[in-house]
């Protein structure tokens, strides 16, 4: 073999090494674009069962959801009640009497996906049997119910790094053969982002999103916008198969107007978000079914290349976020914070465009603007957005 030769193929070697790192996730080629789907917490808590569960895959699979791309149906905490003789985990026989492996086969059989919720502590958040010491068998079990997404959270851990835990849980998890997202849930604590790529597919950065506005809790629970601030800086660490979880949508529960649920989508969508919903799916309104089924918004969220969106510029209440699109494009979310109408605006030189004169299309409206030179601008209602999309 030649010199050049060999050394062409050390260098694709080194690229094929490289650019594999970020797969080595519990399973590769998963979440190659964030996961979208449905989690039970931020509406029904713990009251959760097989006749919640199933009318919600129900209720997805023909509301327009699953055709918009949302696939994943998922219980989180206290579907669980304890453990067998043999240390299995057991399901709650009251909530979920034909067990989880009959539940996961009727989400199957929507064309949906089903996940589940654990913990890498001895017991979860809500206190129920948790995961520690049982990876193994836990993660053979949720493969032979057909679990496709295991969301796994950080309360009553051991007293170890987080990155050892769950990377406990990644190699049970591909032990098991079957192809599971793995979500971590351990809420930014050790900056999950920068360990995160080679142990799950996706990492939440923030303690939990709280049905607000700007609330935040004693114990640290955030409204979507304190969430939003921490998403800043955070961006590099994203890219398909692995992603940052700002934590799942309020969109549709009661906290929110309407304007501030298309904000928190819009956001949520510039950044390349799991769009998780967590409301009450089965009984929408047109507003809120319009808001997360809406295909330019998608679109934006599950671009190819990956990217999540970067905030551009900040003054006063007002900003600029911007996503790169695979073909070229820019998505930019103009926002608004403050509580009177404002002028914001965007220059083409803020999105690293070198041209002057640019196409602007509207994508919650769904039409082209026209042309606009160096810049557009646009007012703004308070705690609202305006999400264009700058064509080359
Ligand atoms: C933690 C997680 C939440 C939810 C609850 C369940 O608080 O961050 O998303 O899963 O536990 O107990």
């Amino acid at each position: 073999m030649s010199k050049c030769r060999f050394r062409f193929l050390i260098a694709v070697l080194i690229l094929m090494l490289s650019s594999a790192m970020p797969g080595q996730a519990a399973s590769d080629n998963l979440a190659l674009t964030p996961p979208m789907g449905w989690n039970s917490w931020n509406k029904f808590s713990c009251d959760v069962s097989e006749g919640l569960i199933k009318s919600i895959a129900d209720a997805i699979a023909t509301n327009g959801m699953k055709a918009a791309g949302y696939q994943y149906v998922i219980i989180d905490d206290c579907w669980q009640v304890g453990r067998d003789a043999a240390g299995n985990i057991l399901a709650d026989p009251v909530r979920f009497p034909s067990g989880i492996k009959a539940l996961a086969d009727y989400v199957h059989a929507k064309g949906l996906k089903f996940g589940i919720y654990s913990c890498a502590g001895t017991n979860t958040c809500a206190g129920r049997p948790g995961g520690l010491f049982h990876e193994v068998q836990d993660a053979r079990n949720y493969a032979a119910w057909g679990v496709d997404y295991l969301k796994y959270d950080w309360c009553n851990h051991a007293d170890e790094p987080a990155e050892q835990a769950y990377s406990r849980m990644r190699d049970a998890l591909r032990q098991s053969g079957r192809p599971i997202v793995f979500s971590i849930c351990e809420w930014g604590q050790s900056q999950p982002w920068l360990w995160g790529a080679n142990v799950g597919n996706l990492w939440r950065t923030t303690s939990d999103i709280q049905d607000c506005w700007d609330c935040r809790r004693d114990w640290g629970g955030m409204g979507f916008t304190h969430i939003l601030d921490l998403q800043a800086g955070l961006e590099s660490f994203a890219g398909p198969g692995h992603w940052n979880d700002p934590d799942m949508l309020e969109v549709g529960n009661s906290g929110l107007t309407d304007t501030e649920c298309k904000a928190h989508f819009s956001l949520w969508c510039v950044l390349a978000a799991p769009l998780i919903t967590g409301n009450d799916v089965r009984f929408m309104r047109p507003e809120i079914q319009s808001i997360l089924t809406n295909r330019e918004l998608i679109a934006m969220d599950q671009d190819p290349a990956g990217r999540q969106g970067v905030r551009v510029s900040k003054a006063g209440n007002t900003e600029v976020w911007a996503k790169l699109l695979v073909d070229g494009t820019r998505a930019v979310v103009l926002f608004n914070r403050g509580d009177v109408p404002a002028e914001i605006t965007v220059t083409w030189a803020d999105l690293g465009y070198r041209g002057r004169q640019h196409v602007v299309r509207d994508l919650w409206a769904g039409s082209n603007l026209g042309k606009f030179k160096k810049q557009f601008t646009d007012r703004v209602a308070p705690h609202d957005v305006c999400v264009i999309k700058v064509m080359p």
